[in-house]
C-alpha cells in the first residue's frame, strides 16, 4: 500500500532541513498608510513596516485606481462572467488592451490573468507556432518564461547572463534558415541589473532572431510614460514582444503581452493558457487602465522612487551593511546563508516590527541568500534611517558579516555571475 500522505510530509521535511521551507506573513495594509501594515500572528496583531512590497509606487491605494475600481464594481459587478471565448470580452478589457498597446508602441496587445501565465502562454505558442524553433535564453530568466520554454517542446539554449558573446555564439552556431527566439528580461529582479537590450536587439537583427522582453519589473517605473526599460532606451521598437505585469507598479492584477497585430492573434487564438480561463474581472481592467493612464503623465511617482532607492543604497552602505550592486530600484542585501537569513528576516519583524521576506534557494543561487528591499516613494527618509538601524542591530545580533568583514569577491558583494540556472521568482 502506498502512504500517500508520507511523501508529502517528506517533501516538506527536505524544505526544512535546507532551511528553505516558506513561511507567509499574515498582513493587512492599511489604505491611505502605505507601507504600513497590521501583522497577524497568533492572537496577536501589531502594526509593521512592509519593506519588500512589489507595489512598488504604492498605486495599489492610489485614490485614481481605487476609484475606477470601485465604479467598475458598482456598475459591473464582480466577476467577469466567463471565458472570452465563451462569454465575450468587457468592455475595460478592451480599453486596458489599447492602453497597454499604445504604452508599448505596438500594434497590439493581449492581457492574461497574471504575468506568470502571460509568459508561459505567450512564449509556448509563439515558439510552437514557428518552424522547428531554437528558443535561446538568459540563464537567469524568470520561472515562468523557463515553464514558457518547457511547455514549446521545443529545443532551447540558455546564454550565460547577459553575455553577449555567449548569446552571439550560440546564434552563430544555429542554422541560418531556422527559426530563433531570443528570451530575457529588462530588469532582473533579484540582483536589480540591466539587460544590454539595445546590444541583443543588435545581435537578433545580424542573426535573424525573434526577441521577447519581459519588463515585469521595470514597467510604471522606467520610460518618460512608464514603458519601460525598453521606452528609457528608445529601443521599444527593436523588440517584437513585449510582455508585462499589471500587479506590481501598476498595484493590481494580470499580465499582458504587446506585439504586432498578428502575433498577438495568433496568441489569442491558440494559447490554452489564455482561451481557456476566465478573464480577469472589469473592475480590475478598469483600475488598471486608471492606473497606466495616470502613470503615462506623471512622473512624480518614478523620481521619487529613484531618490528613495539611490538614498537606501548609500545610507546602508554608510553603515557597512553589504549592500549588492544594483542599478535600478531594488536593493538586495547579502546573507550568504539561508538560516541566517531566515533568522535576519524574522528578528526584524519580532524586534522591529520591519517586514522583509528572506530569499532563498531556488530564488537565488545557494551562497547569495538575501534580503531584498524595495523602496517606494512613500519609504521616507526616517524610514529609511529607522530601517538602517534595524538591520544594522539584526547584522550584529544574528552575526552576519558587514561588508568589511567578508572575504572573497561574492562575499564583498561585487559582482558574480552565478554558475547555476536559478529560478528567479519575486
Ligand atoms: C520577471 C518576472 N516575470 C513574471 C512574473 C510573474 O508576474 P505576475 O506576478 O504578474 O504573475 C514575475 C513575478 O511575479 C517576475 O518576477
Amino acid at each position: 500500500m502506498i502512504d500517500y500522505e508520507s511523501h508529502f510530509v517528506g517533501a516538506i521535511d527536505s524544505l526544512h532541513a535546507e532551511k528553505r521551507y516558506r513561511v507567509f506573513a499574515d498582513l493587512e495594509r492599511i489604505v491611505g498608510r502605505f507601507p504600513t501594515a497590521i501583522w497577524r500572528d497568533g492572537d496577536r496583531a501589531r502594526e509593521i513596516t512592509v519593506w519588500c512590497s512589489n507595489d512598488y509606487l504604492g498605486m495599489g491605494q492610489h485614490p485614481t485606481v481605487l476609484g475606477a475600481m470601485t465604479d467598475a464594481v458598482s456598475n459591473m459587478g464582480s466577476g467577469a462572467g466567463g471565458t472570452r471565448n465563451i462569454s465575450g470580452t468587457s468592455h475595460p478589457l478592451v480599453e486596458l488592451e489599447r492602453e497597454l498597446a499604445d504604452l508599448h508602441g505596438k500594434e497590439a496587445a493581449l492581457v492574461f490573468t497574471s504575468g506568470f501565465v502571460s509568459n508561459e502562454a505567450a512564449i509556448s505558442t509563439i515558439a510552437r507556432l514557428l518552424p522547428d524553433c531554437l528558443i535561446i535564453s538568459d540563464e537567469l530568466n524568470h520561472a515562468s518564461m523557463i515553464e514558457g520554454v518547457r511547455r514549446s517542446g521545443c529545443k532551447k539554449q540558455i546564454f550565460r547572463h547577459n553575455d553577449l558573446a555567449h548569446l552571439e555564439e550560440i546564434l552563430k552556431a544555429a542554422d541560418p534558415e531556422r527559426a530563433k527566439l531570443i528570451v530575457f528580461e529588462s530588469v532582473y529582479s533579484m540582483d536589480g541589473d540591466v539587460a544590454p537590450i539595445e546590444a541583443i536587439a543588435d545581435l537578433a537583427d545580424r542573426y535573424n532572431a525573434m526577441t521577447y522582453i519581459d519588463e515585469v519589473h521595470a514597467v510604471g517605473m522606467y520610460g518618460a510614460h512608464g514603458g519601460g526599460i525598453t521606452e528609457r532606451d528608445g529601443v521599444a521598437h527593436r523588440i517584437d514582444v513585449i510582455e508585462g505585469t499589471l500587479a506590481k507598479a501598476f498595484g493590481v492584477l494580470g499580465g499582458y503581452i504587446t506585439g504586432s497585430k498578428s502575433l498577438i492573434d495568433c496568441v489569442r487564438s491558440y494559447a490554452p493558457g489564455f482561451i481557456f480561463t476566465t478573464a480577469i474581472p472589469p473592475a480590475l481592467a478598469a483600475a488598471a487602465t486608471a492606473s497606466i493612464r495616470h502613470l503615462k503623465e506623471s512622473q512624480a511617482e518614478r523620481d521619487a522612487q529613484q531618490r528613495q532607492a539611490a538614498r537606501a543604497k548609500d545610507v546602508f552602505r554608510a553603515a557597512g551593511l553589504p549592500v549588492m550592486p544594483s542599478e535600478t530600484h531594488i536593493v538586495p542585501m547579502l546573507v550568504g546563508d539561508p538560516d541566517l537569513c531566515k533568522k535576519a528576516s524574522d528578528h526584524l519583524l519580532e524586534r522591529h516590527g520591519i517586514y522583509i521576506q528572506p530569499i532563498n534557494y531556488p530564488t537565488v543561487p545557494r551562497g547569495t541568500e538575501r534580503l531584498r528591499i524595495t523602496p517606494t516613494p512613500f519609504h521616507n527618509d526616517a524610514l529609511i534611517d529607522t530601517l538602517r538601524d534595524a538591520l544594522v542591530e539584526t547584522w550584529k545580533t544574528i552575526g552576519i558579516p558587514f561588508t568589511s568583514e567578508r572575504t572573497s569577491p561574492a562575499e564583498r558583494t561585487e559582482k558574480v555571475t552565478p554558475l547555476v540556472v536559478s529560478q528567479a521568482g519575486g
